[in-house]
Order: structure tokens, then sequence, then C-alpha cells
């Protein structure tokens, strides 16, 4: 135990030496957290590509500048590697490796498990481990206090383990990370003080919870809420199509309210790798307690019906002119899975246009975001968004409402819009062409 005390002191004194492993969205951003507030950072991955790219200085995240990557490298505050054997040297190891879903819709911990692997060759007395992966309530108790503890070294006593989930949005410039609080749960009351310590370094705010599986939970409470509710204004909006009402100024106008409301917005369907993902991680744990996750489920079959309810709509459109999807070129506007990122994972963009062509429409895409995509095994590329473009199609779907996209021009040329974000709202030109979600 006197180990651990010391390693508080060590991150008292910023000499503690912190390890992530995982560098893509949650990880890098974080590293360069611990760097900026005077800790020698060392970063993880197996992608070498990755490792290349910040030891020459450059970014590969949106969010994240290159200029900051080139500070922090050329101070060497920040290393990355691929060599496992660095992990040894690290007093504080965060995980931020993927957690999706495997093919038959159950939780894929096989990242975790095999960074935490990588842990435990290593392991030794006074090192803090943190999980920072979504993940279902238990994942840090069950699997990895044994794994952890095979070494012989005991959590809370020889090493620290806690989990910390990541809070980050993309692309949403409105919050710094250190002004979003940070929960942190350990498996010992010493565990949870360390790692509070830790982030209370780069972090406004440190919330402690009394357990890892709290944490857990925590963090899907937060993207399970965001997934119902959009679940709600999803079925909303197919409830006001059928009404002939527009749920946007219903929605809007709903939003007035000071109190008792808060505002989500329908859409294509769900993208990226959490709100999709992440309250089947908590239906999967359910289910082996026998207790059925009722609202999740159902969100799920709402959220995940939207693709074909755009495609259906987008059917009904052509049709009012006597054209048939079969043969129609269609032009989607937007991949990405949401506003201003470029991250296609889960994106519903791929699923319209998967719908559409097994209908037989011939599909392009334009996204500034997305160069290319792959779909059933075609390579797409984004084509530029000139006006003959728009105007040589059938029809637009915006999907995704990129800031940089000229809607107002695109919508002027095009014969016909379908939007399914209101990405249309105030346009008047050409709005006698535009149907909405
Ligand atoms: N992206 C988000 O907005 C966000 C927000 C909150 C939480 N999360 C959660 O954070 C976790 C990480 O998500 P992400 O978006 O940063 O993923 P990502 O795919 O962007 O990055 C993960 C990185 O981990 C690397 N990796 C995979 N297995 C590894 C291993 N065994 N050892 C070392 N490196 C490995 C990958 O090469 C990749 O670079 C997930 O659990 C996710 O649910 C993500």
């Amino acid at each position: 135990m006197d180990r651990l005390r010391e390693l508080g002191a060590r991150i008292a004194a910023r000499e503690a030496r912190i390890g992530v492993i995982g560098l893509g969205y949650v990880g890098l951003p974080l590293a360069l957290e611990f760097a900026r507030r005077g800790f020698r950072v060392t970063g993880f991955d197996l992608n070498r590509a990755k490792i290349e790219s910040i030891q020459q200085g450059k970014s590969y995240i949106e969010d994240v500048p290159s200029a900051d990557v080139a500070e922090a490298v050329a101070k060497k505050s920040l290393t990355a590697t691929a060599d496992f054997a660095e992990l040894s040297r690290c007093d504080v190891i965060n995980v931020a490796v993927p957690t999706p879903l495997t093919r038959s819709k159950d939780p894929d911990v096989s990242h975790m498990a095999s960074a935490m692997e990588e842990i435990r060759k290593r392991l030794r007395s006074g090192q803090l481990v943190v999980l920072g992966s979504t993940t279902y309530p238990g994942t840090t108790h069950e699997l990895f206090v044994p794994m952890l503890e095979s070494t012989g070294l005991r959590v809370g006593h020889d090493f620290a383990l806690a989990f910390a989930p990541e809070r980050i949005d993309p692309a949403n410039r409105n919050f710094a990370v250190r002004e979003v609080p940070k929960v942190v749960g350990g498996e010992t009351a010493l565990c949870c003080d360390l790692a509070r310590q830790v982030f209370e370094t780069i972090f406004d705010r440190v919330v402690p919870v009394s357990s890892t599986q709290s944490a857990e939970m925590v963090k899907l409470l937060e993207n399970t809420f965001r997934a119902i509710n959009i679940g709600l204004v999803n079925e909303v909006a197919m409830m006001c199509n059928r009404l002939g009402l527009d749920v946007w100024e219903v929605i809007d106008a709903a939003a007035t309210k000071p109190y008792g409301y808060m505002k989500f917005l329908p859409g294509p369907g769900l993208g990226g790798h959490c709100i999709p993902v992440d309250p089947t991680y908590l239906s999967w744990k359910m289910k082996s307690l026998n207790f059925p996750a009722r609202f999740i489920d159902l969100a799920t079959e709402i959220n995940g019906q939207m693709p074909e309810h755009v495609a259906d709509r987008v059917a009904d459109l052509l049709n009012e002119d006597r054209i048939a999807v079969n043969g129609s070129r269609i032009l989607i506007l937007g991949a990405a899975y949401k506003a201003n990122v470029s991250d296609v994972r889960e994106s519903p963009a791929l699923d319209v246009m998967k719908l559409l062509r097994a209908k037989g429409a011939e599909i392009a895409y334009h996204d500034p975001h997305v160069p290319e995509l792959e779909l059933d095994g075609v390579i797409f590329k984004s084509q530029d968004l000139t006006d003959d473009l728009v105007s040589s199609q059938d029809l637009l779907v915006i999907v995704t409402d990129h800031a940089s996209v000229d809607t107002a021009r695109a919508v002027a040329r095009a014969q016909r819009v379908f939007d399914t974000r209101n990405a249309t709202k105030g346009i008047r030109e050409g709005s006698e062409k535009i149907r909405r979600l």
C-alpha cells in the first residue's frame, strides 16, 4: 500500500508517468491534456500509422490541432509507441480502446481484454490502471480484477484499479475537455482517491462514485438517455408525418418551455461509436440477469427503422412525380454520422445508401469530411458539389448537415430535396421542392 500512497505524491508533483492505451478520438485528446499539464505521457496503439503520425507531430483527429501534437512531441512530453514493454515505466495507465458489438450484437470486449493483458504482463506495485472505454456494469470488477490479480498483486494494496468514463463529444466546441466533469469509481476507496487525484490535474471537477460498477452505469445512463429520447422524437417525427404536421415546428415550439422539456432532434438514424452501441451493452448485461431492458429495446428498434423510413419517404417523393426509385439518380449530401465530423462508423447515411441502391437507385454522395467510403465492397468517392452535378440528379437527400456545405445553393439547383435534418430551415428559394423528415 505504501507504493500506492507514494503514487499520490508523485501525481501531485507531476512526476508520475502517464500511459494511454488507444490513441483514438478519446485517447489522443486525453494524452495531450496530461502532457499539457506537465506530465510525461506515453501513448500506445496497435496502429503504426497513428504512431508515426504523432511522432511526426501530425494529428489525425479533427478536433485535435497538429500544432498541439507537434508541441507536445517537441517538448518530449508526449511519445507514441507500439512497444508495450514501455508500460512497465508508466505509473498511471489509461485504457481508451474501442468497445464495439460483435456480429451477433453482443459486447466485444476483446480490445479491452488484449490491452489489459499487456498491462497484466508488466503489472507492478504502485501502478494505477484506469479503464475509460464504455462498457457494461461489472466489466472492471468481474473481468479485470481477477485478470490483474492473477499476477499475485492485490487490488487496492499493490495496484489500483478504477473506471472513469469518457464524455468527449466530437466537434462540440462549446466545452473544453477540462470543463466537462469527470466521473470516477474505484475498486477500493484508495483506488478511487488516486484516480480522483490524477484527473483533478486535468479536469475542473471530478465526481467520485462508490464503485467501478456505478461509474460504468453512469456512462450507460447518459447514453441510454440520449438513445431513448432520440427514439421518442424519431417516433414523433413519424407520427407527425402521418398527421400532416411539421415535426420541426412542433419541437421548436415545445423547446420554448423553460423547464421540464429537453430538446432532442429526429434524424435518419443513430450513428457513431457510442449512442447506437452503448445501450446494447446494458441490455446485454441485464439479459444475463433475466431483466428485459424494454425502453432500450424499443428505442433500438425505432432508431434502427429510421434509414428505412427515409428510403420509403424518398420513394414516395419520387412517386409524386411518377419516377421509380429503380434507375433514379440520387445524391446523398453528407455521409458522416453527424455534422462536422469525418467519422462514418454506424453512420445512417451508409444504410440509406444501401437501401436505395438495393431498390435500383444510382447513388452518388458529397461529403467534404469523407473523401471516400466503402459500401457492400464498392468504393464510392465524394463528388464535387457542382451545380451541374446537383441539377442532374432526380433527388438530393440531406443526411448530414455539415456547416461547410452551401445547402441553400444546392437546394436552389436541385430538382427535389428530402431533408432529414431540417438543414433547409429558412431557405426560401426552391422551398416548394423540399420535403422534410
Ligand atoms: N468517440 C467518442 O466520441 C467517444 C466518447 C465517449 C466514449 N467513447 C468510448 O471510448 C472508447 C474509445 O473510443 P474511440 O472513439 O476513441 O475509439 P477509436 O477507434 O477512435 O480509438 C481507439 C484506438 O485504440 C486502438 N486499439 C485498439 N485495440 C488496441 C489494443 N489492444 N492496444 C492498443 N491500442 C488499441 C485503435 O487502433 C484505435 O487507435 C470506446 O469505448 C468508446 O465507446 C468514445
